[in-house]
């Protein structure tokens, strides 16, 4: 039985995801309302430095969000009006909407239908003299291929973004996502695996880089001031972490492990109860290369019947995003993206908290079974604890 379980009862609404604070961040934001200092402060730095260490990069920049995060990264980079940033079709509109207000033009590219990630083959066609930086972006924790795309942007001088969003801590072939390319981005909204409401991260081990995004993101100076008689030798924006967001993702920071742990532990179970269905296939996750199963994802065949059957369950899932190329700002034809077209009306995120039991998690897959009408042995709901 696992730590979960005991909150287990028979007919609790399972959540597609949850955030958890715990006695940690209370008491951290409670010495920061004591210090007085609520704004970015030493706490911030401390947020920095530890992931930092974490991921094992040289440098760490707290920002407001994940989407402050990419804009910053690619501004920083020198992209605007012009350019070209290549990004997956299939993602949170989000990592196109960095591009946009950069003033950058957004090329789509479809996906991997294995992955869900970016198609490297397509990457490559998509390339034009103008083409400055690539997004590959990790879905659910997923790693894209970066052997193929870093080789790719190598041999072609285009600098690589990750987004690596919903990736914190996972690694691809070994190396950890988001600290593969020049920059790596990270969120930390509410259905991260860590949170501090809002916020994001930009990891790098370029010097220059670094400089410039703190200065970017607190009016063009480098390091903090008063406000008042300080030198701003570039334009910049308001993108600081505050010592009272810090305190609460140092908090989290304390439960990580555990909680990275624990949604190995949920697609351990789902992988078992869930193989050999005929018309929904969980999407695997390269587990002992140390890729995190952030959400666990799956293709059905008839997504939407089984997420309104499963609702009716009070067993709540999340659909995929519709394609890029299907939102008003970034409209083109389905034809140039038959995958992401064909497998977003199919994807579906089951429940995927950390929060759940296994028994949860079970109950989940029961369902599942039921609604595909495969037959469900009898269950066992362990009570104990
Ligand atoms: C793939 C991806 N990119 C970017 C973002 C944007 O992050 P945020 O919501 O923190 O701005 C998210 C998260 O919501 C995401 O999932």
């Amino acid at each position: 039985m696992n730590v979960n379980d005991k909150k287990t009862t028979a007919k609790k609404t399972i959540n597609w995801w949850q955030p958890q604070v715990g006695e940690l961040e209370h008491q951290l934001i409670e010495e920061v309302l004591a210090s007085n200092y609520l704004n970015e402060g030493l706490i911030t730095e401390k947020f920095e430095a530890e992931l930092a260490r974490r991921l094992g990069v040289r440098h760490a920049v707290a920002v407001t969000s994940g989407t402050a995060a990419l804009y910053l990264s690619l501004y920083a980079l020198g992209i605007r009006q012009g350019d070209e940033v290549i990004v997956p079709d299939l993602t949170f509109i989000a990592t196109a909407n960095a591009v946009t207000m950069c003033g950058a033009r957004v090329v789509l590219v479809d996906i991997d239908p294995d992955s869900l990630n970016m198609d490297p083959g397509a990457f490559e066609q998509a390339i034009t003299p103008r083409t400055k930086a690539v997004i590959p972006v990790h879905v659910s924790g997923r790693g894209a291929d970066m052997q193929a795309i870093m080789a790719i942007a190598r041999s072609k001088e285009i600098a690589v973004v990750e987004d690596a969003a919903e990736a914190l801590m996972s690694a691809h072939k070994g190396k950890l996502l988001g600290t593969h390319g020049r920059l790596g981005c990270f969120s930390f909204s509410a259905n991260k695996t860590i949170t501090t409401g809002q916020g994001g991260l930009v990891v790098t081990n370029d010097s220059d880089l670094h400089t410039r995004l703190k200065q970017l993101k607190d009016q063009g100076r480098a390091s903090r001031g008063t406000g008042g008689d300080d030198l701003h030798p570039v334009v910049g924006f308001n993108f600081k972490l505050t010592n009272l967001q810090a305190a609460v993702g140092l908090g989290q920071l304390q439960l990580l492990d555990g909680r990275l742990k624990r949604i190995q532990e949920i697609y351990t179970v789902y992988k078992s109860e869930l193989s050999g269905l005929t018309k929904i296939k969980i999407i695997g996750f390269n587990t002992e290369d140390g890729e995190i199963p952030q959400w666990v994802d799956v293709i059905a065949e008839d997504r939407d019947g089984l997420d309104a059957k499963l609702t009716e369950s009070d067993i709540h899932c999340r659909r995929f995003w519709h394609p890029l190329h299907t939102q008003k700002p970034y409209l083109s034809s389905d034809g140039n993206f038959p995958n992401s077209s064909k497998l977003s009306k199919k994807a579906l995120w089951l429940p995927s908290a950390f929060t759940h039991s296994d028994n949860d998690i079970k109950r989940v897959c029961e369902e599942i079974k039921a609604i595909e009408g495969h037959p469900v042995p009898a269950r066992r709901i362990d009570r104990s604890g």
